[in-house]
This record gives C-alpha cells, structure tokens and sequence, in this order.
C-alpha cells in the first residue's frame, strides 16, 4: 500500500469511528468521482458554473487591469478540468506578456484535461499542472520569484468549515508576498429554494457523486459497502449558510474495509460535504480573521456568486 493510500485508509477509517460518522471530501475526486463533477456541472440545477462563468466573462479585463503586471504566476488551487478559467487566462495574457498558469490538483486524469484545454487555447501561455494534495505541491512553486495571483475559484472554500477556513487562508497568506494576489471564488446566500436543488438534483448525479466514495473506498481500500444500503440526504441552512451533504445506512449493518469492521445503526449518517454559502459580512470576518485585506469584489448578474480580490 503507498503512502497516499494509507493516508486515506487512515482518515477514512478516524472518520468513521467518529460520532457523528464523517468522511472528507476531497477524497471525493477519484477519476470517476471527478468524471461525475463534470456531469454535475452541466446540470441544470447546479447554477454555480453559470453564475461563476459570467463573473470571468464580465470582469476579467478589469482584474487584469488592477493586477497591472508585466509578469505574473497565476497558480490555482483545485484547479478542475480548467473550463471556466480559461477565458480567464487568455484575457490575462492579452494584458502580461510574461504569463503562467500552474493548475493544482489531487486528480491527475483531471489535469490532463486541463492542460489539453489551455494549450490548445492559449497556446502563449507557460503551462506546468502539480498533481497532488495541493497543501503538499504548492511549496513546490517556491522557488519561483514572479508576482503570484493565487486563485481558489469554484466555492471550493465552501468545503471548510469555520476555523478550517480561517486556516486555509493564513495558509494562503502565508504564500503571499507584498504585491501578490489571492482571489478566491464564492457561493452567495440566496433563496434557499434555489441552493438545495443544487445538491439533491432530480435525475440522482449528485446522489451518484456522493455513493461514489463508498465504491471508491470498496476498491482502493478492501471495503465491502453494499450502495443500495445506503442513501443520499442533503440540506441547506438559510441562517448559517451551510449545505451539507450526507449518506443514510438504511439497515442496521457491518461493513468491513480490510481488516477493520465498522458498525451502523438504521438511519445513521455519514456527513459527507459541507458547501459554506457567504455574504459580505461573513467574509470580512474571514478576511480579519485571516490577517489579509479585501480589494475588490466582483459579482455576477443576479448576485448569485462572488469573486473576492485579496492583497496582502
Ligand atoms: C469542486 S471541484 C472545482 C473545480 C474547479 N476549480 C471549478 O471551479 O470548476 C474541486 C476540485 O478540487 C480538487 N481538490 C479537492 N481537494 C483537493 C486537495 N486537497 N488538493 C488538490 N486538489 C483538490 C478536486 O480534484 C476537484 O478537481
């Protein structure tokens, strides 16, 4: 077994003898796992692609134009097949004329895709893809000198909750220097009526996402899960924000993952994702919390979704 497997025998197993029982999600984006995302953001309940899509269409000139740099390092984290950023990247480098692009992310099926997509259209550009838990791969870009636009797009802070957030960014902060920039894309708070279809969609994608892991940890980690013993359940908080996402046991059962055995009771959960909706207030309070200062704020149309600029 290599290390980033034990690593995730380890964490699955901690979070499974959790009360409540737990598992993270990054460990969501197995191939497949990350082949579902694709299918969840064509969904037409899944407004943030749209809404986050239309905020680069609409504002990326005037980022470019407030970043005024004649290089620059754009390095994103949980980067995705890049289909949204691209754009991004090309008005970019319309603007800087010493232009990279270092995508980070854990699924390398999914960087191979990105790296297709923004060689062929941005052909200019200075591609380098990290595959890897981006908390370990980022440090690898510390030898670089150039100005950093450092980019945590898609909600995917949504995964953190409270402190963890806090953390994440202190952990972005730290990668910072004078001069450099960290935008980071959020889901707003909203008619709550639109946020839960967006995890709990009618033809089951995110159903299929969620169970996923459990095929996932069969595989790669000897387990025995049965899916049709287990069902997806997911809710949204109007006051805190929070969309979480979780898998229903339907039977009192045993399940083993290699030697280990794991007991459920009938109707006992696994929390599986949270998605963290912001506002404004929310995120100043991030932003204090962390030590970096808001610069500017972009948003689409319909105020579904923001992109937030940080200096340091
Ligand atoms: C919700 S998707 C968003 C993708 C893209 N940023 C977008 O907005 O469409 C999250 C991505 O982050 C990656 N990811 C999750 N946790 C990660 C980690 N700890 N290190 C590196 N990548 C991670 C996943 O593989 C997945 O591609």
């Amino acid at each position: 077994m290599n290390e980033s497997t034990k690593l995730f025998k380890e964490e699955v197993l901690n979070g499974l003898r959790n009360n409540p029982k737990t598992l993270s999600s990054k460990y969501f984006y197995d191939d497949e796992g990350s082949r579902i995302f694709q299918e969840i953001m064509d969904m037409p309940e899944y407004y943030l692609p749209a809404a986050e899509s239309e905020i680069i269409q609409t504002h990326s000139e005037a980022i470019a134009k407030r970043i005024n740099r004649s290089q620059l390092d754009i390095i994103e984290l949980g980067a995705g097949d890049g289909r949204k950023m691209v754009h991004f990247v090309q008005v970019l480098s319309q603007h800087i004329p010493d232009l990279s692009y270092f995508p980070l992310d854990i699924s390398s099926g999914i960087l191979k895709a990105n790296e297709k997509l923004i060689r062929q259209e941005v052909p200019s550009v200075n591609f380098s893809g990290y595959a890897g838990d981006y908390f370990k791969t980022l440090h690898r870009l510390r030898q670089r000198t150039n100005p950093r636009l450092i980019v945590f797009a898609g909600s995917n802070i949504g995964n953190f909750r409270g402190e963890r957030a806090v953390d994440f960014l202190k952990f972005i902060k730290n990668e910072m220097k004078a001069g450099d920039f960290f935008i980071l894309g959020v889901d707003l708070k909203k008619n709550p009526k639109k946020i839960l279809p967006a995890y709990n969609d009618a033809q089951g994608i995110t159903k299929r996402f969620n169970l996923n892991l459990l095929t996932r940890i069969n595989r790669e980690l000897e387990g025995n899960f049965e899916l049709k013993s287990f069902d997806h359940y997911a809710t949204y908080h109007p006051i805190t924000g929070a969309a979480e996402s979780f898998l229903i046991s339907l039977k009192a059962q045993k399940v083993t993952i290699g030697n280990e055995l794991i007991e459920f009771k009938k109707d006992e959960v696994i929390q599986t994702e949270i998605s963290q909706k912001y506002d404004r207030a929310l995120l100043d309070e991030l932003a204090k919390s962390a030590g970096i200062s808001l610069d500017s704020w972009y948003t689409d149309s319909e105020g579904l979704f923001a992109w937030v600029l940080f200096g340091v």
